[in-house]
C-alpha cells in the first residue's frame, strides 16, 4: 500500500514551546519539519543547525509565504497569535496555533470565520484534547460509565514545572499577554467543555484575580453554573507550581461516578474512573509523544482537507475562549482587550 506523502512543518517563533515540538517531530508519523523563522535571522539559523533543517528565515512573512511548506506551527506568545496565525492564513496555508489559541472571541471568530471562507485548517493547538489518554475518557463519559455529568473541578499550577514567582517570566509580562487565567486556565476549561459540553455556555460565570504589581493576574479562580444546574469550579495560580507537591489535576462527577485526571492536567498518563462497580486505573502508553499526537493529528486534518479537527473543533475553541473571556471581565483582568 502506497504511504501518505509527509506533511511539511514551518514553526513559527524559536522559544521554549517551539524548540518541545520541534524535538517531538521527530518521533511523530508522516511529518517532516523543514523551516524556521524568526525575527532575528541569526536565532533563526541556530534554530536550523540544532534541528537539521534546510530552511531557516529572519521574516515571519517569508516563511507563511514559502511554498515548501504544507502547516505553520504558531508559536510565538499568544498576544500575538490573532497576528501572526492571520499572517499565515492571508498566505493561503494551513496553520496549528499554539494555546491559547487567541486573548478573546472577537480574534478567535476572526480567524475562524477567515479559515473558513478560505477552505483552510485552522487548529487550536490544545494537544491534551489529542492525547489517546483524554480520547478513552471522552469516550468513557460519553458511553454513560459515570452517568449525566453534574460537576468539574479543578486545580493548577503553571504546567506543572517550579517556577520561581517575580522572575520577570512571560506569564507575569503584560506586553506580550501575561495572564495566569488566560495560559493555565484555557486548559481545565477545554478539558470540561470536552468531557462535558453541557458546560459550554453556562448561565453564570464568577471569577476572582490576586495581581501583580503591573495587573497581571498570578491567581485566578473560577465558578460557574448551567442553567440546569451543573456546576464547575477551577482555581490555581504561580504560587502552586512546586512539582511534587502540588500537581494539577481535575475531576468530573456524574450522577452515578466519576473520573479524575490526578498526575498531569495538560498531558494526562494516568485517570481513574469510578463508579459503584469499583475504580478502574486508565494508564497512557507514551505519555512523553504528548505533542507528536498533535502532529499526527493536524496532518491527518490537512490531508483530508478539512479545516477543522474533530478532536479540536472550532466551537469547542469558540467556546473555551468565550467563556475566559467572562471569567475575564468578571474578575477584572484587562490584558489583551
Ligand atoms: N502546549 C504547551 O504545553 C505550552 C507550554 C508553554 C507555552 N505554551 C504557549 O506557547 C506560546 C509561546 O510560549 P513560550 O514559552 O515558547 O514563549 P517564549 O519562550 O517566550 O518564546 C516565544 C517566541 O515568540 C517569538 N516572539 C515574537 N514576538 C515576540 C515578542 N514580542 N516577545 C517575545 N517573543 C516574541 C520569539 O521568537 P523569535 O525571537 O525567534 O521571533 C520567542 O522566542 C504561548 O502562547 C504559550 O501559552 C504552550
Amino acid at each position: 500500500m502506497a504511504t501518505a506523502p509527509e506533511v511539511r512543518w514551518g514553526i513559527l517563533g524559536t522559544g521554549n514551546i517551539a524548540t518541545r515540538f520541534a524535538a517531538e517531530m521527530a518521533g511523530a508519523e508522516g511529518a517532516r519539519l523543514v523551516a524556521v523563522a524568526s525575527r532575528s535571522e541569526s536565532k533563526a539559523t541556530a534554530f536550523a543547525d540544532r534541528f537539521g533543517l534546510p530552511t531557516a528565515y529572519g521574516r515571519y512573512e517569508s516563511l507563511a509565504a514559502s511554498p515548501d511548506i504544507d502547516i505553520v506551527y504558531v508559536a510565538t506568545p499568544h498576544l500575538f497569535h490573532y497576528e501572526h496565525a492571520g499572517l499565515v492564513l492571508a498566505h493561503d496555508k494551513a496553520v496549528l496555533v499554539e494555546k491559547p489559541f487567541v486573548m478573546n472571541a472577537r480574534e478567535g471568530e476572526a480567524l475562524v470565520a477567515e479559515a473558513r471562507q478560505r477552505g483552510l485548517l485552522l487548529m487550536d493547538g490544545l494537544w491534551t484534547l489529542c492525547n489517546p489518554l483524554f480520547l478513552d475518557l471522552v469516550a468513557k463519559v460519553r458511553s454513560g460509565a459515570i452517568g449525566r455529568p453534574r460537576g468539574f473541578s479543578a486545580n493548577v499550577g503553571p504546567l506543572g514545572v517550579p517556577i520561581a514567582k517575580g522572575t520577570g517570566m512571560r506569564l507575569e509580562d503584560p506586553d506580550v499577554g501575561g495572564s495566569f487565567l488566560i495560559e493555565c486556565h484555557v486548559y481545565p476549561v477545554a478539558i470540561m467543555l470536552a468531557l462535558a459540553p453541557v458546560f459550554s455556555q453556562p448561565e453564570d460565570v464568577w471569577a476572582a484575580a490576586t495581581f501583580t504589581d503591573r495587573h497581571v493576574d498570578e491567581m485566578a479562580s473560577i465558578l460557574l453554573r448551567t442553567q440546569t444546574g451543573e456546576v464547575g469550579a477551577i482555581d490555581g495560580g504561580l504560587a502552586w507550581s512546586t512539582r511534587n507537591s502540588v500537581v494539577s489535576r481535575a475531576r468530573l462527577t456524574g450522577a452515578t461516578g466519576w473520573i479524575e485526571i490526578d498526575d498531569d492536567l495538560f498531558n494526562p498518563r494516568r485517570a481513574l474512573v469510578g463508579s459503584m462497580a469499583g475504580t478502574e486505573a486508565l494508564e497512557s502508553s507514551a505519555a512523553d509523544r504528548g505533542f507528536a499526537w498533535e502532529i499526527e493529528e493536524a496532518g491527518r486534518a490537512f490531508r483530508a482537507g478539512e479545516v477543522e479537527s474533530p478532536l479540536v473543533p472550532h466551537r469547542l475553541s469558540l467556546d473555551v475562549i468565550r467563556l475566559l473571556d467572562r471569567a475575564r471581565a468578571s474578575a477584572g483582568i484587562t490584558v489583551g482587550g
